[in-house]
């Protein structure tokens, strides 16, 4: 069995320091071959009891009770569905701040809680996942995991709750009037959000998380964005020129096209992937739209000739911005855009380097609304 060891820093987190059964534990390593160990700056070195029953606690992560859970959602009821994806159904609930016991709404604190699918053999690697990378790593902009449920079948994952839900439902969903859509600045304040989170995994952790898009990434109520869902990250490599080799997963609209041909996963793949959810934050479109004509239905196939200043009013999302008049932020964000999905690994720019255009983006259009 190999080992994965990035150092970074000198302190010491062992992602195994999960809540994982000894069962799952020993799928999870055969499965990725490596023994999980990250150097890390931010974190400090603990050992690793183990309890009866063969669960490996995190120093952080609380084990909720699966009757505890039931009751703090109302017994997964419809009415508090936060939405549902490929392997569950998140739920709103509210436990107390302190003791985490179940509550009633108006006197706690919000959670929402994840109720995999008890058939999905790949959900269940997700939420091994998920623990492994969330339940270890902490930033601003990733998505807080509080806690899990392992009880029989059923398996859970509770993190903070986030009142403005994610991305997709601002951009994509019908029926929101051009007041109510999401602004151009704090579009570019989620797209930097979501590149610092990025620029956190390839440059500190050491790690790509392979699934970026709108519904991973989650907004609080001043639009700041967390990403979310790291049940398909993977210990990666900052040298794009070595890669890992993997099954392609991830989400059609979003691959790199080495990575479709290859499944040769870089962390030049994901800036690819958050080069598409710019051209989102830019167009108002989806990646993939089967509703449009054949030649539209490709985000980046439709959208790419028209990044030059010359053409870009024709793919603006006409909801955000004014067709007669184009700021510096909006011709920068294009030319950022056009090297982030540039079919050309090598031509794309680092996280770092786009964290950076993104700053100076950010102050191109903090000066254009303090002169209006
Ligand atoms: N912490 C959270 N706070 C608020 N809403 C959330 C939270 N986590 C998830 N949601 C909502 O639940 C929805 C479903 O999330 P989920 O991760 O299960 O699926 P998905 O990301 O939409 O699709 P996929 O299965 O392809 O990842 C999200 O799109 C989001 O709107
Ligand atoms: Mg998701």
């Amino acid at each position: 069995m190999g080992s994965c060891i990035s150092t970074v820093s000198n302190a010491e987190i062992d992602l195994h320091r999960g809540v994982i059964p000894e069962t799952d534990l020993h799928r999870a390593v055969v499965k990725n071959d490596m023994i999980w160990l990250i150097y890390i700056s931010s974190f400090t070195v603990t050992s690793h009891p183990r309890t009866q029953g063969g669960i490996i606690e995190a120093a952080n992560l609380v084990c909720f009770c699966f009757s505890e859970l039931a009751a703090a959602t109302g017994h997964f009821i419809n009415e508090n569905v936060l939405g549902s994806g490929e392997f569950g159904v998140v739920y709103k609930g509210w436990v107390d701040e302190h003791s985490l016991k179940a509550t009633s709404p108006e006197m706690g604190m919000p959670i929402a809680v994840k109720k995999l699918r008890d058939d999905s053999c790949q959900g269940q690697q997700e939420w091994l996942t998920e623990i492994k990378y969330l339940g270890h790593l902490c930033h601003p902009n990733l998505v807080k995991l509080m806690g899990y449920c392992i009880e029989d079948k059923n398996r859970l994952l509770v993190y903070e709750f986030m009142p403005n839900s994610s991305l997709d439902r601002h951009l994509f969903e019908t029926g929101h009037s051009p007041v109510q859509t999401i602004t151009w600045h704090h579009r570019i304040k989620v797209a930097l959000n979501v590149a610092k989170a990025l620029a956190f995994l390839h440059h500190e952790v050491d790690a790509i998380h392979r699934d970026v898009k709108p519904s991973n990434i989650l907004l609080d109520a001043n639009y700041n964005a967390k990403l979310s869902d790291f049940g398909l990250a993977k210990d990666g490599s900052v040298n794009s020129r070595t890669h890992v080799t993997t099954r392609v997963l991830g989400t059609e609209g979003y691959y790199a096209p080495e990575y479709m041909e290859s499944g040769h996963l870089t962390t030049k793949c994901e800036v690819y992937s958050f080069g598409v959810v710019l051209l989102e934050l830019l167009c108002g479109r989806p990646a993939i739209d089967i509703n449009r004509p054949y030649k539209e239905a490709n985000l980046v196939q439709w959208a790419r000739p028209s990044l030059s200043p010359r053409k870009i009013f024709r793919i603006l999302d006409a909801r955000c911005f004014s067709p007669f008049f184009l700021s510096e932020s909006v011709l920068k964000t294009a030319e950022l855009i056009s090297l982030c999905v540039s079919s050309k690994p090598m031509s794309r720019p680092t996280m770092r380097e786009v964290v950076e255009a993104l700053g100076k983006i950010q102050e191109l259009n903090r000066n254009v609304i303090s002169r209006a």
